[in-house]
């Protein structure tokens, strides 16, 4: 197990001119929560995450050495263009650069080189879904590329909890989308090799039950959220419940390791369900106090539990930052609850839209 000073590098036994590489790397669902942040990105409890398949970013990196002639202010700077969907992104710029200032600890070499970043994603541009796990997370796996061209005798559990380590200080939730189906992050006692620095993969055994798990993201409103989770997990700060909250996110992980491995579906929507609440209680009673759920959202909640009640079929929701809904269920029930979703939850969907997704299993090189 690493500690975050065993990825500040010495020595790199190459040199690299130039060159490029592109990965991609999914989004995910946490299913136990991360709300609430001390510095450093270091979460102020653990939790646990569903890697999806389908929603992805998808980012190219190239690199070029700057050369001696370049000025020395350019030099003592960091150096880059950032294109989405191939137009230039200035907007995003400021987030790379902070990215960048956090990261440069562990990767010294960031100044040397001009970077031209090229990100997209596979899901509709704004429809809501965060991107911030998915592209913080595609750009770290990049970055760890050019630190394995240059130090080549890296191993590969190095290479993936370092760019986990690098992906949370780019975005919390990123670091837990880049390796394995589930992932956890943050210290828990009963999860061995588990870091508050890097997310781990799921250490113990997992459910049949759970194998192609199912997450159809109903888009409830595509809009701006009003406040950011950033904002969010700073109200976490003197908020009147969070000792408790904290505590609670231990007690739910540690219930979890028993339903995944006994793979008891009525006790995982219990969990589940209820942190997707909790996350909103919390928002609800912050100072400031405010509400991103939507009429819709609760309508789908209803509905959900209605149609669960009425066939038993072991479906449930959970909630990010956000309106939209993510329908978790077993890849055996895809069929019934697909056509229950077109029946019942579309209408309250955005212009009716979705996404189909699944569990995956993490970033991969292109
Ligand atoms: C509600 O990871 O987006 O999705 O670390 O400030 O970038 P920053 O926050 P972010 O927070 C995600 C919060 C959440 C819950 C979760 O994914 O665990």
């Amino acid at each position: 197990m690493f500690t975050a000073n065993d990825f500040i590098p010495s020595q790199y036994s190459q040199t690299i001119e130039s060159g490029q590489f592109q990965w991609s790397a999914p989004s995910n669902i946490a299913l136990v929560k991360y709300w609430g942040k001390k510095a450093n990105q270091i979460p102020a409890n653990p939790s646990v995450s569903f890697t999806l398949n389908n929603c992805k970013t998808i980012t190219k990196l190239a690199f070029e050495k700057k050369n001696i002639s370049t000025p020395l202010d350019v030099t003592n700077k960091f150096s880059f263009d950032l294109f989405f969907e191939g137009k230039p992104k200035e907007d995003f710029k400021p987030k790379i650069q902070k990215f960048f200032e956090r990261i440069e600890i562990y990767l010294p070499f960031l100044k040397e080189y001009h970077f031209t970043i090229d990100t997209e994603n596979t899901f509709p541009h704004s429809s809501g879904i965060a991107s911030s796990a998915s592209g913080m997370a595609a750009l770290a796996m990049n970055l760890m590329s050019l630190e394995k061209a240059l130090n080549p005798a890296m191993s590969d559990e190095y290479f993936y909890q370092k760019a986990s380590l690098l992906a949370r200080l780019g975005s919390g939730s990123a670091c837990r989308s880049v390796k394995g189906e589930v992932v956890a992050w943050g210290n828990q006692a009963n999860i061995k090799g588990s870091s508050d620095e890097y997310g781990i993969e799921f250490p113990y055994s997992i459910h049949e039950n759970f194998k192609n798990y199912q997450d159809t993201i109903l888009l409830v409103d595509k809009g701006e959220k009003q406040v950011s989770s950033t904002v969010g997990h700073d109200l976490m700060h003197n908020h009147p419940f969070a000792e408790r909250r904290f505590a609670q996110a231990h007690e739910n992980l540690d219930k979890l390791i028993a339903i995944f491995e006994k793979g008891n579906l009525d006790e995982f929507i219990k969990i589940v369900e209820s942190e997707a609440l909790t996350l909103h209680a919390m928002m609800m009673t912050s100072m400031p106090y405010y509400i991103l759920m939507k009429p819709n959202t609760l309508q789908i909640i209803n509905t959900i539990w209605k149609f669960r009640n009425e066939t038993q079929i072991p479906v449930c929701f959970t909630l990010d930052a956000g309106a939209n809904v993510h329908v978790l269920y077993p890849n055996k029930n895809k069929e019934s609850v697909l056509q229950f979703i077109k029946d019942e939850l579309v209408d309250f969907c955005q212009n009716g839209q979705y996404l189909c997704d699944e569990i995956g299993n993490g970033a991969m090189q292109l």
